[in-house]
């Protein structure tokens, strides 16, 4: 049921605050400001590394979630999409544990992937929405993200809802592994629990911007998304949800990478939507839109009130976010990016919902 939305999508996409609440309280103690031992089902304290796999969206979460258990539980994360982990004879140790995510818990390659890990006897954990699934019945610890049903191909609550997981497992780790102490466990914790406010201010503040800017969009042939630290991910999240569903071709690039290669790219036809809040990262953000800004690119700037007032730069759009924590900002900037891809699809007129050659669950390679 689709309720008053147009699609399933949207549907899922205004779910977001309500679901990842739930979806948190599985692991986090609202009240004392802690983690639940849901949290801690794979002893990370004495790991060497950590292996993480997983397709599509669910390993864009991934890719964040690297970024979460280097930096706060200084646990090396080898990670990549399940097509080419489970072919690369990648050496793995028992001294490792490896994780899966999925949202159906049945994508052939991630099961693959899970089955030569566990064969090179690491312990497995599975971070799935369908708890009745192969991957989740083969793995040692289950990781539920607690989404309910997703209907759309396109992947938007069990995105965030999978983020929200893979931060709490990643303070889990930084707990077991010292990294951090007790005052700052309670703060990223705190950040956790504010965040599906947060998430329900957003979408209402920024859906009319987003919509009418999705109208000028639509008009466009290639976007590029820039990011840089965990906006990396974002910025292909953002690429991958636009392709799929508008069938406009996006490119999410790092945004450092620009002058390896996509600059030659950029020109008046080519919107540029560059994803900075005001972080350790903002600066160095800046200065590649400065590059796009010079090249007649037009720029689409996601970013927070901070950045936004210390960047003169024209833009095309600039979409204004709350000042957040670095821990919950990919929750919160998943969502403009979403509504984007989301507008962009109904004014193109596709099958939002069942997108072509798309499939929700695939289950061969
Ligand atoms: O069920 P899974 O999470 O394993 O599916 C992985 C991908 O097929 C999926 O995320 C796909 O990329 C979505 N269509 C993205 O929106």
């Amino acid at each position: 049921d689709k309720g008053n939305h147009r699609h399933f999508m949207e549907k899922e996409i205004y779910e977001q605050p309500e679901i990842i609440s739930h979806a948190l309280g599985n692991y986090v103690d609202f009240a004392a400001k802690t983690l639940k031992p849901q949290a801690d089902a794979i002893d990370f304290s004495k790991l060497s590394g950590l292996a993480i796999s997983a397709c599509g969206t669910a390993y864009l979460a991934g890719l964040v979630g690297k970024y979460w258990f280097e930096r706060y539980a200084r646990l090396p994360v080898e990670i990549d999409v399940a097509s080419e982990f489970r072919y690369r004879e990648l050496p793995l140790s028992p001294t490792q544990a490896a994780l899966f995510i999925s949202q159906s818990g049945e994508t052939a390659d991630t099961l693959a992937s899970l089955r030569y890990a566990k064969e090179q006897g690491l312990k497995i954990g599975a971070i799935v929405n369908v708890q009745e699934s192969t991957i989740a019945r083969e793995s040692d610890a289950v990781f539920p993200i607690l989404a309910g049903p997703e209907i759309g191909v396109a992947s938007t609550k069990a995105f965030t809802c999978q983020l929200a997981v893979l931060a709490s497992l990643a303070i889990g780790a930084a707990r077991a592994r010292g990294t951090i102490d007790a005052a700052a466990e309670k703060e990223m914790i705190g950040h956790l629990i504010e965040m599906p406010r947060i998430m329900s201010r957003v979408l209402n503040a920024v859906q009319p911007q987003v919509e009418a800017l999705s109208r000028d969009l639509s008009r466009f042939k290639d976007v590029l998304y820039l990011g840089r630290g965990t906006s990396y991910p974002l910025a292909l999240e953002g690429a991958l949800k636009l392709k799929e569903i508008s069938y406009i071709h996006a490119e999410g690039y790092a945004a450092g990478e620009l002058k390896h290669g996509p600059i030659a790219l950029i020109d008046e036809n080519m919107p540029v939507i560059v994803i900075a809040p005001y972080d350790r990262f903002f600066d160095k953000t800046v200065s590649n839109m400065q590059e796009v800004a010079a090249r007649g690119g037009k720029i689409i700037f996601i970013t927070d009130e901070k950045g936004a007032a210390a960047t003169k730069l024209p833009t095309m759009a600039t979409i204004v976010l709350p000042e957040v924590d670095e821990v919950i900002s990919p929750m919160i900037y998943a969502l403009p990016i979403q509504l984007l891809a989301y507008h962009t699809a109904v004014f193109m007129g596709t099958d939002v919902d069942q997108p072509r050659n798309l499939a929700k669950s695939v289950t061969v390679e």
